[in-house]
């Protein structure tokens, strides 16, 4: 039998991987009220850490920024595009954003890189998936400006290029990633046939060597699974992307070890756990052991500060023996 590549070394520009299995980008709202890390946040990232590297996500909400908590602070909702996410009350009415605001929107993500990087993170990833402002700008179903940031495939990638060059001009193209979600139609995304639009800013980030990309199946919406009938295939972006690769939606030992064993051998994946490295502290140790992960109790996902369903899901009794011994 072959080795089971999820379970071998992979370099991912200066990150040695003891292997490829990782914990997908997950908020859990537990930080202050001012969004200060505290030491809970700690343990729940010490218990999923066995020798590994962390990369900080950073976004900016644009559209999806919740009505209720902007209205409260003050804070005008802004977007490409005067277009709501949905009917959703949660969603408020956004203003078109202005030059000036893009301007700064390309300073602020500089800024959140050099801060990641000053507190010691290992890379920083460009979040441009799951409907949030980037992915706004990327696609025409929340972009219709007809600026030079709207109205056509070059300009709809141009802000992402432009934020992602600022990014890897701050912290360097070996510790920048980025994240797309080519199919995912949460939050009223989806263009009619996304591949041109995904292939074009593949292509553009691509050309500026980064440490790697980060793709979302389409068997997934935001965090919830859809119908296996409307699903679509990311073969388009396989054959795009030859660097590191980071796969993530619905994935189980078993799919995981055939997508990189079958599917792409060729490709150098690493695929990412959500839900069940949310309930799983020792998932790499479970699945090296063909151990099952702890079932996940959705409705403790997002208690704000809450220990519950964050820190209190237990280790395996084997793991727990394998660090006594
Ligand atoms: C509680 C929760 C929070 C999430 N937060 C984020 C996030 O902040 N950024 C992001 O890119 N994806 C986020 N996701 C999506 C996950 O990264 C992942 O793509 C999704 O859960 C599918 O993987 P899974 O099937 O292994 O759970 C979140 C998912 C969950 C369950």
């Amino acid at each position: 039998m072959s080795p089971n590549r999820l379970l071998q070394p992979l370099q991912v520009s200066t990150m040695a991987l003891h292997h490829r299995i990782g914990m997908a980008p997950l908020t859990r709202f537990r930080s202050t009220d001012d969004h200060v890390p505290t030491p809970l946040n700690v343990e729940y990232y010490a218990q999923r850490a066995s020798g590994c590297y962390m990369a900080c996500q950073i976004f900016a909400m644009g559209r999806a920024a919740v009505k209720e908590v902007a209205e409260r602070e003050g804070i005008q909702i802004t977007a490409p595009s005067a277009l709501r996410a949905s009917d959703d009350p949660q969603y408020g009415d956004p203003v078109a954003m202005t030059k000036k605001q893009i301007g700064m929107t390309v300073q602020a993500f500089a800024d959140a890189a050099r801060n990641a990087r000053d507190a010691g993170f290992d890379a920083v990833e460009i979040h441009v998936g799951n409907g949030y402002l980037l992915d706004q700008f990327l696609q025409d179903v929340s972009n219709q400006r007809d600026d030079e940031y709207g109205g056509s495939i070059e300009n709809r990638s141009r802000l992402i290029v432009e934020v992602t060059r600022a990014v890897v001009d701050v912290i360097g193209a070996d510790r920048t990633g980025i994240r797309l979600s080519p199919w995912s139609t949460f939050q009223g995304m989806c263009m009619a046939d996304p591949i041109p639009q995904f292939t074009d800013i593949i292509r553009k980030v691509d050309a500026l060597g980064l440490a790697y990309m980060s793709l979302i199946e389409s068997r997934i919406s935001g965090s919830e699974q859809v119908s296996e009938k409307n699903t679509n295939s990311l073969e388009f972006a396989y054959k795009l992307w030859k660097r590191p690769l980071l796969v993530a939606g619905g994935y189980n030992a078993e799919t995981a070890q055939k997508l990189v064993n079958e599917q792409y051998p060729d490709h150098n994946i690493i695929v990412l756990f959500g839900r069940h490295y949310v309930s799983t502290p020792d998932l790499p140790f479970r699945v090296k052991q063909s151990l099952s992960p702890n079932p996940y109790n959705r409705s403790t996902f997002y208690i704000q500060k809450s220990p519950q369903g964050y820190t209190d899901y237990p280790f395996s009794h084997e793991y727990l023996q394998s660090v006594q011994a």
